[in-house]
């Protein structure tokens, strides 16, 4: 199928250009932990925001509109978004998502109890 695959490039904290070949339907912090870039805490449940990337503006417009933990993650950008919610369509064929220099585990460090 023509646009079953969908090409992503991570850059990773120090600038490294990782590309990552991926299908439609495919979760972003999946992709992520499969080329052991990084995991996100909660498990996709929302609540942790390490899984944070910026993404690239042209393709940041082509995704849905997020209601999410956005607010606590460190260093926080116009284009920021939780990885963990961002399921692969064909148009973000060529999308690339920059790992902030920092996150923020806020299990770790307390700010928030861990949900059962
Ligand atoms: Fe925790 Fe995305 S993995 S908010």
């Amino acid at each position: 199928l023509l646009y079953s695959r969908v090409n992503v490039v991570f850059i990773d904290r120090s600038g490294q250009r990782i590309p990552v070949e991926a299908r439609v339907g495919d979760n972003a912090l999946h992709l992520a932990h499969n080329s052991s870039l990084f995991a996100g805490a909660c498990e996709a449940s929302l609540a942790c925001s390490t899984c944070h990337v910026y993404v690239s503006s042209e393709h940041y417009e082509k995704l849905p509109e997020e209601d999410d933990m956005l607010d606590m993650a460190a260093m926080l950008q116009e284009n920021s978004r939780l990885s963990c919610q961002i399921v692969l369509t064909p148009e973000m064929d060529g999308m690339e998502l920059t790992l902030p220099k920092v996150t923020r585990n806020f299990y770790v460090d307390g700010h928030v109890p861990k949900p059962h």
